[in-house]
């Protein structure tokens, strides 16, 4: 962890511990108030652009406490767990891939317990607390139970450790809500629960956290086309396969060469355009720091048929680390809800009746925010900045009079509703040096500052400032709203106004 990200975190009111009052809770995070905004962003820009992708795809906002049938209907209570082994001196509990990778730096990720038992034996493995002698590896399972109601009405049930099982349990009724038609998209921005044994690197293994997923329900004898492909065929997907692990080299691959060289289906490859569109177009990150990595047979989940994460390349906490996948789920979950319900889920599309498949887009909001972070985090020589994507800043404008007195303030604030009418989201500021104002703002990644001066009063103007270039330019104030819309979607600020030097 960096600790000078870290700490600006916290100075500026990004995130912290949760209940540091009280000493904390590994694994739970609290958002602040900049934090809360950035990830807010963050998730509107998600909902945009993947419930966009077709007219049939809407968000939901399931609970997050149901009852045990749904879990062991997904699989959950039975295989939703993590090696661990016991330290036999001190008695500390830890993962067994996580104390294996840290000695042996490789992964160990899907091995069986046998074989991860033999692995520590065979390198003589040690606790890493007290050095004690190591125990057999066992399995712990992930899910918070808990008993909800009193006495005799008393129920299990589990905290959800995914957001995709509220999609499913609300397809069927959905599907006949939604005029019974496929592809259909089931988003869900909500939290997800997890009793990571070991949680690590702040938000990124958390306890408490938030996953936006898109859950599209289809006909499988449809997976082999998409309707748009065309639009995508040309494309170059960043791809890391199995098959290039040790030269650890990512290739560019088209998405029309995926399907012929590579054999992903064209439904699949289509939906990987769109996430890569999403990371380098939408939010401009750039393309060195992402990848998708394909999964081996041992390391996917149990319920996935193609599973490839979406790595981005942070140095803080070790390199390339998932923060979203894309699972072809096939009817598994489908398939284990109606097992365990006794309801039938078999959908019936013009005469044809069959259990839709399942493709799933899954995000992990809270390490998508520790990205953007860390990627925007860039120290210069009289400043630190916190260069965000544009339309991911938490806020889009600071506002400064220059002086308090002679009608500034006010004009300021009237600026201020102005762009707040139009839907901005600004940030007002009248205390200290411009020059104060404007570092203030650039270590909380606010995309523009907006001066108002004397000249403003008689011109009708104020001075727009670039957070990345510091580049200013002049633009009258009736033409504000729009010269801002442009710049949050991508305009050079030189093209907004009269440049000043
Ligand atoms: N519904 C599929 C699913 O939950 P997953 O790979 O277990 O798949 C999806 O999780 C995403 O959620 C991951 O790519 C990651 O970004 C995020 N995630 C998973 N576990 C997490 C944790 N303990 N803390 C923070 N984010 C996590």
């Amino acid at each position: 962890m960096r600790a000078d990200i870290l700490d600006v975190a916290k100075r500026r009111g990004f995130f912290w511990q949760t209940a540091l009052l009280h000493g904390g809770m590994a694994g739970f995070y609290d958002y602040a108030h900049v934090g809360t905004m950035l990830k807010r962003k963050f998730q509107n820009t998600w909902r945009e652009f993947f419930i966009g992708l077709d007219d049939n795809y809407y968000e939901i906002q399931p609970c997050q406490i149901m009852p045990d049938a749904v879990f062991r209907a997904s699989g959950h209570i039975a295989h939703f767990t993590d090696p661990v082994v016991k330290c036999s001196k001190c008695k500390a509990v830890e993962r067994a891939d996580h104390i294996m990778e840290d000695v042996l730096k490789e992964s160990f990720e899907g091995k069986s317990t046998e074989e991860m038992m033999a692995i520590i034996k065979k390198h003589n493995i040690k606790c890493g607390k007290c050095g004690g002698k190591l125990e057999e590896v066992g399995t712990f399972n992930l899910l918070f139970p808990m008993s909800v109601g009193a006495g005799q009405d008393a129920q299990v049930g589990y905290l959800a450790g995914e957001t995709a099982q509220g999609a499913y349990v609300n397809f069927k009724l959905e599907f006949e809500a939604l005029r019974r038609r496929l592809p259909l998209g089931l988003a869900v921005i909500g939290k997800a629960f997890r009793n990571e044994i070991a949680p690590r690197n702040v938000l990124i293994r958390m306890r408490e956290f938030t996953q936006a997923e898109l859950q599209i329900f289809f006909d499988p004898d449809t997976i082999k086309e998409h309707p748009d492909f065309r639009s995508v065929e040309n494309m170059k997907l960043r791809l890391f396969p199995v098959s290039q692990r040790k030269k650890n080299t990512v290739l560019e691959v088209s998405c029309k060469d995926a399907v012929t060289k590579m054999k992903l289906p064209r439904f699949y490859v289509y939906h990987m355009a769109k996430i890569q569109e999403f990371y380098l177009g939408t939010m401009r990150l750039p393309p060195k720091a992402f990848r998708f990595r394909q999964l081996s047979d041992e390391e996917k989940a149990f319920y996935n048929k193609y599973h490839w994460d979406i790595e981005l390349n942070l140095e803080s906490v070790g390199g390339w680390k998932e923060v979203a996948g894309i699972h072809y789920r096939t009817d598994h979950d489908l398939k284990g809800h109606e097992k365990v319900s006794g309801q039938k889920q078999a959908v019936n599309v013009e005469g044809k009746v069959f259990i839709p498949h399942v493709l799933e887009l899954s995000f992990g909001v809270d390490r998508n925010v520790y990205a953007l972070l860390e990627l925007a985090y860039t120290e210069e020589k009289e400043r630190t900045v916190l260069k965000f994507p544009r339309r991911v800043s938490p806020y889009d404008a600071g506002i400064f009079p220059l002086v308090k007195k002679d009608g500034l303030a006010e004009l300021a604030r009237d600026v201020q509703k102005k762009l707040r009418d139009a839907g901005f989201i600004v940030f007002y500021d009248e205390g200290g040096s411009i020059g104060r104002r404007y570092r203030r703002i650039d270590e909380i990644g606010v995309a523009l500052g907006i001066t108002i001066d004397y000249d403003s009063k008689k011109n009708k103007d104020v001075t727009i400032r670039d957070r990345d270039t510091m580049d200013q330019v002049r633009v009258k104030i009736d033409k504000l709203p729009e010269a801002i819309m442009a710049f949050m979607l991508g305009e050079n600020l030189n093209k907004l106004g009269v440049a000043l030097n």
